[in-house]
């Protein structure tokens, strides 16, 4: 008897193909408009696997629903969005889709900084709207990154890919982490900071850490007020982990310089959201991974993970929890 998968969004053809040799398919055929909530718990009832995204919130509700689930394969490698405590308890595997996205995210992230810091958008936007004018000394002027000092909050994989794009351009890199990495630091030219330390001297403070409650809010009014003037914050992890109104207030204020955002508290962003209403920042619809190659590896590890799992009766290739013996 084959299973059957139920997956959150429209996939390219060659997921939906490569799944459908082994299983049941069945879809949410939309692309941009994310599976509304009572059709996803009417479909967990009755299904052996679960691929979703990000923006699925998969909490205890949607898993106390499902009666024969066997396997939660989220295409994401952030899993903030599933209750994995509460897929433990009814021995459901989570997996994501880790170190595929790696280089492409702290490339998306390189380049965020480096438009924050140049005002690229800014630049850009004037071209367009006519607003060239005279060459002029100052017009456009924005802060160095050679030779910069970056710190990055959170040395997981993504984050140790950004230290070789920091190293090619000089910069000099900290790093505050929940444990130290002294083999890292010899490994990348790199030096451990306290988050105080790394807030006062960093030019650049790249936020790369996952969320959970413990980090909610960790850059809030105080930290920003640690920051200096001409310092640029750099989010491509995940919204909460700034506090929205205190980073509104630094941006206005001047207490920071600018901003780099892939990421929001709500997605996408209300379009009355203060900070769009400020030049000094640069806002992304969380393409962080966005690549067609990369999307791709991501879709496919997250079918591999079902395939592994529901036909295989194998260990999942990458984990988040993982209650069955192998
Ligand atoms: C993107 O944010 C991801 O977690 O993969």
């Amino acid at each position: 008897m084959k299973s059957t998968v139920y997956i959150t969004r429209k996939l390219p053809d060659e997921i939906i193909n490569k799944l459908s040799q082994y299983f049941h398919v069945r879809m949410w055929k939309e692309e941009n408009i994310p599976v509304p909530r009572e059709i996803l718990l009417k479909e967990i009832e009755n299904i052996e696997g679960l691929i979703c995204l990000l923006t699925d919130k998969i909490d205890e509700e949607v898993i106390r629903k499902a009666k024969q689930l066997k396997i939660i394969s989220n295409l994401a490698v952030g899993y903030n969005n599933i209750d994995v405590q509460a897929a433990a308890k009814k021995e459901i595997i989570v997996t994501n889709t880790p170190g595929v996205l790696t280089e492409t995210t702290a490339d998306l992230t390189f380049a965020l900084l480096m438009a924050a810091a140049r005002r690229l958008v800014n630049a850009s936007d004037s071209v367009r709207n006519g607003e060239w004018g005279a060459w002029s000394l100052m017009q456009h002027t924005g802060q160095d990154i050679f030779g910069a000092t970056l710190g990055i909050i959170g040395l997981g994989r993504i984050g140790e890919a950004l230290v070789k794009r920091a190293n090619g351009f000089d910069m000099n890199v900290l790093y505050y982490n929940r444990t130290r990495k002294l083999e890292k630091e010899q490994e990348l030219g790199i030096h451990y900071s306290e988050l105080k330390d790394l807030l006062q001297q960093s030019d650049y403070v790249c936020l790369m850490l996952p969320y959970s409650p413990d980090v909610h809010h960790l850059i809030g009014k105080e930290e920003l007020s640690l920051m200096k003037q001409s310092a640029i914050l750099i989010n491509t992890a995940r919204g909460g982990i700034v506090d929205e109104e205190a980073l509104y207030e630094a941006l206005r204020n001047g207490d920071i310089w600018a901003a780099g955002l892939d990421v929001f508290e709500q997605e996408p962003i209300p379009m009355d959201h203060p900070l769009l209403s400020l030049s000094n920042v640069v806002t992304l619809p969380h393409i962080g991974s966005a690549s067609v190659k990369t999307r791709m590896r991501m879709a496919h590890l997250a079918a591999d993970n079902v395939v592994k799992v529901l036909y295989g009766g194998d260990a999942p290739i990458t984990p988040v929890y993982q209650c069955v013996k192998v």
